[in-house]
């Protein structure tokens, strides 16, 4: 079954990133010259699905402005004569059908998912964190619809971290199957040392299909009093499987003043108008340290 439709999770407080994220939401920082979250909004629409929710709470409505359109600007833009940009601008408005609700208290993520309930309906549907950026050539939200699509299960996303990072993230129980794909059984949140089932993690990505929902919404509060998506997933995982996609992609958290330094830095070197002097400046700076 072709997966139609995205959601977003924006509605986190991001404490991680205090002060830049007190005002400005972490998935509104910039990488070079866009917001976090227009990077991960291009990956869904390159992934070829074009109906999308963004969970958002109070003081994240510049998200909604974002991928508004903006007459002001536009028309400034043509009256300058500046067409290039007057396109790109236009451009972010008409990406996709976004649509927005709110997650009235920041009660983990799997209740910022419940939010989307009525939105999903009886689908599949994919599950994007708004503050991780993935960058790779074939979309990794489409690396995980495709192994939707083989193998009609629910998938995740999947990366190797290491043993101290494992207990700030989830941690699954794997077998191999094939190529970069694991079948999962079983997962926990933030386990403890004794608790490891292997060093691959959920990361930024997963495709669940609608039964996830009475799932959720029969989970108890878990780690940190939080609604967590993983202890449902846990469930979901027990009894019919789940396919664990060690995807191909860098990823950058945006959660992470480290992860936002090597993201800005990255795009930078790739970045068609600057690339070419910020290589050098790069140079230089090194010569010094
Ligand atoms: P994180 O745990 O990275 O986000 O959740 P956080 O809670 O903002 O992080 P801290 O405060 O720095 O520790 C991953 C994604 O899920 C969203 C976040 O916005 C982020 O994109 N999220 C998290 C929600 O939408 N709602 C929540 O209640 C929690």
């Amino acid at each position: 079954m072709k997966i139609k439709k995205a959601v977003i999770a924006a509605a986190g407080l991001g404490t991680r990133v205090l002060p830049a994220s007190k005002s400005i939401p972490k998935e509104m920082l910039n990488v070079v010259d866009k917001p976090a979250i227009q990077y991960i909004v291009e990956e869904v629409v390159n992934s070829g699905i074009e109906e999308i929710m963004i969970v958002i709470s109070r003081g994240k409505t510049t998200i909604e402005d974002h991928f508004d359109r903006s007459p002001e600007l536009e028309s400034a833009l043509l009256k300058k004569e500046n067409a290039t940009k007057y396109e790109q601008v236009l451009k972010i408005s008409n990406m996709a059908n976004i649509y927005y609700i709110r997650q009235k208290e920041a009660r983990g993520l799997g209740d910022a998912i419940l939010c989307a309930k009525s939105f999903v309906g009886k689908e599949p549907f994919a599950v994007l964190y708004g503050d991780d950026i993935i960058r790779s050539n074939y979309p990794v939200c489409k690396q995980l619809c495709d192994t939707y699509d083989e193998f009609g299960l629910g998938v995740v996303g999947i990366k190797e971290v290491t043993r101290e990072q494992i207990k700030k993230y989830s941690s699954m129980k794997v077998d191999f199957v094939r190529d970069n794909l694991f079948r999962i059984t079983d997962m926990i949140e933030k386990p403890n040392e004794d608790q490891i089932f292997s060093l691959y993690s959920i990361l930024g990505r997963c495709v669940l299909p609608p039964e996830i929902f009475p799932i959720l919404e029969d989970t108890s509060l878990g780690y940190g009093g939080e609604l967590q998506l993983t202890d449902a997933m846990k469930k979901l995982a027990q009894i019919n499987g789940m396919i664990g996609v060690d995807f191909i992609g860098d990823r950058y958290d945006m959660g992470n003043k480290l992860e936002i330094m090597r993201a800005n830095i990255e795009f930078a070197l790739e970045h068609e108008e600057i690339k070419e002097d910020f290589k050098a400046y790069l140079k230089k700076l090194a010569e010094r340290l």
